[in-house]
């Protein structure tokens, strides 16, 4: 690592000392991250990490910080186990413990161990009755019995369980050198050795599902003896108290925020969020060490070789620059990555056990079966803890005990709150029928089958950005829109199009006469960049450009754009804008680009400027969008304002894509480049010239101001609101929403509308399973009652049918290459509408027609994965297909990619490890296609990666380095890239489902094309 210029010595806290971050850590951790986040501390012996981007940076990097610990006190406690290892012998040692604790593993197996452990443990609690302590009367036996089956220690108690964990860990603590807590803890350190010898010999002639089973089934790769002994004392120490702590935390967190329980009681999907709130709240592991391997500099402070490290989770999951009012608790934030399970070589391999045994199983059965669980009224819980924290007392009351028989976590049908809103049938509204208004539809379809939902669209056409803003030649996003297309099916949804609020229908009648009105109707209008000059004539919106390109009624005038065209904007919009002015007609094969717009705006133009205020690491373009540039050789790409030389590649993802570039790094242009493209990095546009039109734009980039000749300026810097629409000004008179999109009772924001213009498909999801959520709550809790009958449509409103004849003409008459030519004017539009002529029940309705699956279809989804997400994905796409298309799932693993078949589809499923390699499992078949290169010619797959975003640098390079490298060998990839982030709140198995979808889609289309 460079040393900057300007990296300062340790500051000292001598203020610091361990009682008081015992008892409170945060004022302390407040006061050192406002400080620069690297402290040395000398209470503690250490320097302390407690920023954010500080910890994500040592555990990025194992090779300057290493967990490999001299005279590390945990060894001489428990052994050398993997936790105090770097890699690759730790991994040798992971390896060995992952098969128990994959994703598959957990749902097939241990969650039914769960759940019984639950019982019993439940009925322990009972039977102490009101008064009993949740911490030692449940959690801890709790979590004992679990880590007891999940390791195969049968001949344990709970109790020795427990005393085992808790003397291992303080041995680990004994900073302070106290006898008596090492001799305890060498006492347990011996009684595990006998307990676990003696399960070695029996799991011998028993095998099962457990760990020590799994350690003995493959003998030749055996672990020694002593690595077998250390990682299961570590095991106990970390697998016990950590899911103790987060129940109980998670406990006190509900007992504490009544608001935020009668939440999750009314919407049980929710406790997997109160989980990850709680470890971000309060993680269960506070500290834990590393030392640096050489001298270095972290968040600006020098460090020297040997450094002892205490890197703070408990600091980093309240950064204040991360979250808004990190010390509150709120299930309903903003979800970003917490940091509670640490991150790269270490990241905890029990994560999905824990969340299974804690919001899965215990959750669930306290709150469920016990009715009335309060705290104790006349007993104060205590909360303690730096290194590890949690509660250390917890007593509660209950009034009454539901019965456990049957399943012990669902929700009893006696929860009047649900009941009373899956019974509910209010008549909602939702304003716009974008990606926005169709995901809310579906989750309020999804709570409450019995709603009656009209979803209104100024325009015939239902969709919005999915049909006008996605670019024509990511067929694969709009693909999405075929689910949408199902919602339509229920006789409950009606799609009221041609309807413009504050036209055809006033703001108020809307709300007088629907339960609940969602307005989902985006931002349209392009964000100004306020400089002189821009009223000029040849200065364009990018949403007007992509309006064009897409056909949207209101764009009916194709600007001219001349020669040269500056980008001002580094999104993705700007990208897009970009990518479909660079590219030839010719490779957009399989778009439904309006051909005549495209040739006319692009006819002229030779020179693209991009022009970008951010440094090109920082620079808000999708990396990926940038690889789909490059394989355009024609198109010639120089850089200013970065230096390729200045960083390795592979360190970051953005400069990597822009290697990608032909003309840009060492890749070669085609000698035929008809197109140059030159980005500016950290250039600020000052203003724009030219007497009645453009003539040129003057940029301050590196120090200096020059002009640029230009014809025309597109600007891709954001979206507004549309001031003058009648919405905007019914709001403008209403107080603002809150966080949740909920303006009033009966009123919500959604989508664009609620967090600006940011976010992508899948964000709206979530975001609309929450929105769901609150309108349910608001129902349930009488401030929104179901007596409305809604309005009948007017007479010049659209259905959901004329939709489906636009679709059918649209379709039909696509022009060669292209999977339909839109219809582009309103009238057009309308008069197809209503076109009762055309027959399309047959082909279109119930998704039958070309949205569904190609009849003789063969699919193989083959995953790569190094601790099973990709496998458990690539079986639920398994069972979402069955019976829809003859289909087979594999690990990539073993499998010769000569001998892949082109009679079949392949979905590729591939995580990414390392610092962005490919995943163990997929490895040969990775090096296969690079080593012999077989032709792959005829074979056609979709990739789907899953990552992690707070990898910035690698996210889901794993999965992209084997698409590259399948079609380097001539293999035709359908579709985008799909992708799961590890940090978001998605469950990867959806974020698949919905891509797959689309892909699926794209072939039934393309099937259906004349060839
Ligand atoms: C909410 C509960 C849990 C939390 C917050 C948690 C947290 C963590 C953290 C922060 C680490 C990394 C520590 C470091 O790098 O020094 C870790 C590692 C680990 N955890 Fe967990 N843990 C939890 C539950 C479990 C459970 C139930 C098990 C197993 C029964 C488990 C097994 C492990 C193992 C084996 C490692 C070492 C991984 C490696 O070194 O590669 N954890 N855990
Ligand atoms: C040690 C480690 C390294 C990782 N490195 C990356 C990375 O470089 N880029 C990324 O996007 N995700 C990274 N991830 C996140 C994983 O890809 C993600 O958790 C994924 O869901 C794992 O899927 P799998 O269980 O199928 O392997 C990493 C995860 C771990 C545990």
């Amino acid at each position: 690592m460079n040393k900057p210029l300007n990296a300062r010595s340790a500051p000292v806290a001598d203020w610091v000392d361990i009682k008081t971050l015992y008892e409170d850590p945060y004022p302390i951790y407040q006061r050192l991250r406002r400080e620069g986040g690297v402290h040395w501390v000398p209470s503690v012996n250490r320097y302390l990490i407690t920023s954010y981007d500080a910890v994500i940076a040592t555990e990025h990097d194992q090779d300057t910080f290493s967990a490999n610990e001299t005279d590390s006190l945990q060894i001489r406690a428990m052994g050398h186990s993997m936790l105090r290892r770097d890699d690759p012998e730790h991994y040798r040692e992971r390896r060995q413990w992952q098969s128990v604790f994959k994703p598959n593993a957990v749902k097939n197996v241990w969650t039914r161990t769960f759940h019984e452990k639950g019982r019993e443990q439940l009925a322990f609690l009972i039977d102490k009755g009101p008064g009993a302590d949740l911490i030692w009367d449940f959690s801890a036996p709790f979590a004992a019995e679990c880590l007891k089956s999940l390791l195969g220690l049968y001949n344990a108690s709970a109790q020795d369980l427990q005393r085992w964990s808790q003397t291992l860990i303080d041995a680990t603590g004994n900073y302070a050198e106290d006898p008596a807590v090492w001799a305890a803890g060498k006492r347990s350190f011996d009684e595990v050795d006998v307990a676990l010898d003696e399960m070695l010999e029996w799991h011998l002639h028993h095998r099962d599902h457990s760990l020590i089973s799994s350690l003995l089934s493959s003998p030749e790769e055996q672990m020694p003896i002593e690595k077998i002994r250390a990682n299961i004392k570590m095991s106990i120490g970390g697998g016990l108290n950590e899911p103790r702590d987060a129940l109980g935390v998670a406990a006190w967190a509900m007992l504490t925020h009544p608001d935020q329980r009668r939440a999750v009681e009314r919407d049980p999907s929710l406790w997997s969020t109160v989980f990850d709130e709680t470890i971000r709240w309060i993680a269960p592991i506070g500290l834990y060490s590393r030392q640096t391997t050489k001298k270095t500099v972290l968040a600006g402070v020098e460090l020297p070789r040997g450094a002892r490290l205490g890197i703070c989770i408990l600091s980093a999951n309240r950064d204040e620059s991360i979250w808004e009012r990190p010390d509150e608790f709120d299930i309903h934030r903003e979800v970003k990555p917490h940091l509670a399970f640490s991150k790269g070589t270490h990241v905890c391999l029990g994560a999905r056990a824990a969340r299974a045994e804690v919001a899965d199983v215990a959750m669930p059965l306290l709150f469920n079966h016990l009715e009335g669980l309060e705290i104790h009224p006349d007993q104060t819980p205590t909360v303690g803890g730096w290194v590890f924290r949690g509660m250390l007392s917890l007593p509660v009351t209950w009034r009454d005990v539901r019965p456990l028989e049957g399943s012990a976590t669902s929700v009893p049908v006696s929860n009047p709150a649900a009941a009373s809103e899956r019974e509910a049938a209010p008549h909602v509204a939702i304003v716009g029928s974008g990606p926005a208004g169709c995901f809310t539809a579906k989750e309020i379809q999804r709570r409450m089958p019995g709603a009656h939902i009209d979803l209104v669209d100024r325009l015939p056409v239902p969709y919005g950005l999915l049909r006008y803003g996605v670019a024509g030649d990511h067929q694969g996003t709009k693909a999405v829109s075929r689910q949408f297309d199902r919602l339509f099916d229920s006789p409950n949804v009606r799609f009221v199009g041609n309807t413009t609020i504050g036209d055809q229908v006033s703001f108020e009648e809307l709300r007088a006469n629907y339960d609940a009105v969602v307005l989902a109707c985006g931002m349209c209008a392009d964000r100004r960049l306020d400089i002189a000059g821009e009223r000029l004539a040849g200065v364009f919106g990018a949403g007007g450009i992509t309006r064009r390109l897409n056909g949207h009624p209101d764009e009916t005038d194709t600007p001219t754009l001349g020669r040269r065209v500056a980008i001002v904007g580094q999104g993705n919009v700007a990208i897009d804008v970009l990518r479909l002015l660079s590219i030839r007609s010719c490779d957009l094969e399989g778009s439904d680009i309006d051909d005549a717009v495209h040739g006319a705006l692009t006819r002229e133009i030779d020179t693209l400027h991009v022009i970008g205020r951010s440094s090109a690491e920082k620079a808000r373009f999708d990396p990926v969008m940038i690889r789909e540039l490059g394989r355009f050789s024609n198109i010639e790409h120089r850089l200013h304002g970065v230096d390729l030389e200045r960083v390795p590649e592979g360190k970051d993802a953005r400069l990597d894509a822009l290697r990608t570039l032909p003309g840009a790094g060492s890749v070669e242009v085609d000698g035929r480049a008809h197109m140059t493209v030159e980005w500016w990095f950290e250039a600020v546009p000052e203003r724009i010239d030219g007497q009645r039109r453009v003539e040129g734009m003057v940029l301050r980039h590196g120090g200096e101001t020059f002009s640029l000749e230009v014809d025309s300026v597109i600007t891709a810097i954001g979206f507004v609101p549309d001031k003058g629409d009648a919405i905007s000004r019914a709001l403008a008179e209403l107080p603002d929403a809150a966080e949740n999109g909920r303006v009033e009772a009966g009123l919500y924001l959604a989508g664009w509308l609620r967090r600006g213009a940011r976010g992508t498909i899948p964000d709206q999801r979530t975001d609309a399973r929450a929105l769901a959520g609150v309108l349910g709550a608001d129902i349930a809790s009488g401030d929104v009652r179901c007596t409305r009958q809604g309005l009948a449509p007017h007479p010049e409103a659209t259905d959901i049918d004329g939709w489906r004849r636009i679709d059918h003409v649209e379709c039909t008459r696509a022009a060669s290459g292209r999977v339909r030519t839109k219809l582009c004017t309103l009238k057009a539009l309308l008069e197809s509408a209503r076109d009762n002529s055309l027959n399309i029940e047959r082909e279109t309705r119930g998704g039958a027609g070309h949205g569904d699956i190609p009849e003789d279809l063969s699919v193989s989804i083959l995953f790569g994965t190094e601790s099973g997400n990709a496998e458990l994905v690539a079986e639920e796409l398994e069972q979402a297909l069955d019976g829809r298309c003859e289909v087979a799932v594999s690990d990539l693993d073993g499998i010769d990619p000569g001998a892949l078949d082109p009679e079949r589809f392949y979905l590729i499923v591939c995580s990414t490890y390392g610092d962005g390699e490919v995943p163990g499992s997929a490895r040969d078949f990775y090096q296969a296609l690079r080593d012999d290169a077989p032709d792959l010619s005829g074979i056609r797959f979709a990739s789907f990666g899953l990552g992690d975003s707070s990898y910035a640098r690698t996210f889901f390079r794993g999965g992209e380095l084997l698409t590259e490298a399948l079609t380097a060998c001539g293999a035709t990839r359908i579709g985008e890239f799909g992708r799961h982030d590890a940090s978001g709140s998605l469950a990867a198995s959806d974020v698949a489902l919905d891509w797959a979808e689309g892909v699926l889609a794209l072939l039934a289309e393309e099937a259906s094309m004349p060839a």
